[in-house]
């Protein structure tokens, strides 16, 4: 039987910060990441919360029982809509900073204090819906 000699990378590989940026928007930010499984979000308003590669995700279940993904920033100021972790929201994703309000679609349907202006905004999408169970 043939040996293989196995090469590691080398050690600055793994502490590069401009290759691990590289990596985020060449790799990660271009590709599906795997941050749950479907029957993780099984109700309406049931949602996970990530960080992903750097990257702050919001994977929820919508009214319709499609799964949608998003940055986890408001388009405001950038605010997060939820911490990290698991949850169920009960009507709407609602910045923790100053308030604006978002449907699981990610439309934002709120902006307080902003007028009409802002509610053709809407939270980034990161992927397409995934289609429900
Ligand atoms: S940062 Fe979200 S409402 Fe201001």
């Amino acid at each position: 039987m043939k040996q293989i000699a196995w090469k590691t990378l080398p050690a600055r590989i793994y502490r590069d910060g401009d290759l691990y940026d590289t990596e985020r928007r060449q790799i990660f930010a271009r590709s599906w990441l795997l941050v749950a499984h479907a029957s993780q979000l099984q109700e309406t308003g049931e949602y996970l919360a990530v960080t992903a590669a750097g990257y702050p995700l919001i994977v929820v279940r919508g009214e319709n029982h499609a799964i949608r993904a998003f940055h986890n920033v408001c388009r405001h100021r950038a605010g997060p809509l939820a911490n990290d972790g698991r949850g169920k929201c009960e009507g709407n994703f609602v910045c923790m900073y100053h308030g604006w309000r978002y449907s699981f679609d990610g439309r934002l349907i709120g902006a307080r204090d902003f007028g009409a202006v802002a509610a053709r905004a809407r939270i980034a999408s990161v992927g397409s819906p995934v289609p429900g169970r």
